[in-house]
């Protein structure tokens, strides 16, 4: 069993809307309306790709009843703890005449340190029963930054992998904690080892140095592919996988489908290259769908013969 963490969960509303413009009315062309938050997205990407999971998290209000109820129409087995204050709606609004996109995402609930002890009995219940956590998205605000951290710690005495896809203070603790992978995006990452990267070179000497930070393995998602500092057969090795740059229906959420791949591919013991060609494919394939989460699996299994992986020598230590 796989279980993914969505602390933030959200009700998700993506409005397409041409020639978009601020101060105008507009009409929406095509809308969809999803229980939303990352670890929810990679929940419903693994259970279309037919792997066993359970979303769990925070669900508060008529909008975390709704996400709730979402979940159990699309049949995406969930555990959520119910708290007092009301979980978010997020919309994105997408122009299709230029493919950019607007988010605006709600502050979403606080929660009481009652409500922390709840979660972290049930996740600690569930897990009982898994091989893999994953944490994935922000902590609602006020929640203390290394919660993610002491939640891998008592994973990993359980013997559950963790995989971690956040960022900031969260991800920065969560690394000393000592996950089995983490998956940030190019500016993640920046955030993370503290300097911007200009070059190919500087991204592979940063998932390196995410390995050195903590992490048993990094994963580093770029538009093109990803970069990962993985150990197979107990050594240290480095992995880049390439893609040709999609035009995206939508972008967002590619790299919780990226996740997804990854996971579902680990989770039936495929190769390490094998998990990162996979992650990649669910990712630009994703890109073609309005909607976080959603891929085609016989679109991806095509998709995944345009990828391509080469093996780097790995950068001394830093
Ligand atoms: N236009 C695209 N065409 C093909 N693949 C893409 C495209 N955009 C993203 N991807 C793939 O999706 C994966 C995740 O991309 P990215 O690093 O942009 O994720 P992200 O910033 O974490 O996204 P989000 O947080 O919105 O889910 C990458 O492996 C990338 O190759
Ligand atoms: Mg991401």
């Amino acid at each position: 069993m796989i279980i993914t963490v969505t602390l933030n969960a959200a009700i998700d509303k993506s409005l397409s809307v041409p020639s978009f413009r601020l101060g105008r009315r507009h009409r929406s062309v095509e809308q969809t309306t999803m229980a939303g938050g990352k670890g929810v997205n990679v929940a419903r990407t693994l259970k279309t790709l037919g792997q066993p999971v359970i979303a769990t998290g925070f669900a508060g209000g008529p909008t975390g009843t709704r996400i709730v109820e979402q979940l159990t129409e699309e049949s995406i087995l969930n555990d959520f703890v119910r708290i007092r204050e009301e979980s978010r709606t997020n919309t994105a609004v997408y122009d299709p005449t230029n493919g950019e996109q607007t988010e605006i995402n709600e502050r979403g609930p606080a929660i009481s340190p009652k409500e922390i002890e709840l979660f972290r009995d049930k996740l600690l219940y569930l897990a009982r029963g898994a091989d893999i956590v994953v944490f994935a998205g922000s902590l609602p605000r006020g929640l203390d930054p290394d919660l993610y951290a002491g939640l891998i710690r008592d994973l990993r005495r359980m013997d559950v992998a963790t995989i971690v896809d956040t960022d900031g203070e969260p991800l920065r603790h969560a690394v000393r904690a000592e996950p089995d992978v983490i998956s940030p995006n190019v500016l993640e990452a920046e955030e993370l080892v503290g300097h911007e990267f200009n070059d190919e070179e500087d991204r592979v000497i940063a998932v390196r140095e995410m390995v050195q930070l903590g992490a048993r393995e990094a994963i580093m998602t770029v538009p093109d592919g990803c970069l990962a500092c993985v150990q197979e057969a107990g050594e240290r090795q480095i992995a880049r996988v390439w893609i040709a740059p999609r035009e995206a229906v939508a972008a967002v959420g590619s790299g919780d489908a990226f996740l997804a791949g990854f996971v579902a591919a680990r989770y039936t013991g495929r190769s390490l290259a094998d998990c990162l060609r996979f992650g990649v494919a669910c990712g630009a394939e994703s890109t073609q769908r309005l909607g976080a989460g959603l891929i085609d699996p016989r679109e991806v299994e095509r998709t995944v013969a345009e990828t391509a992986i080469e093996w780097l020598s790995v950068p001394a230590e830093v």
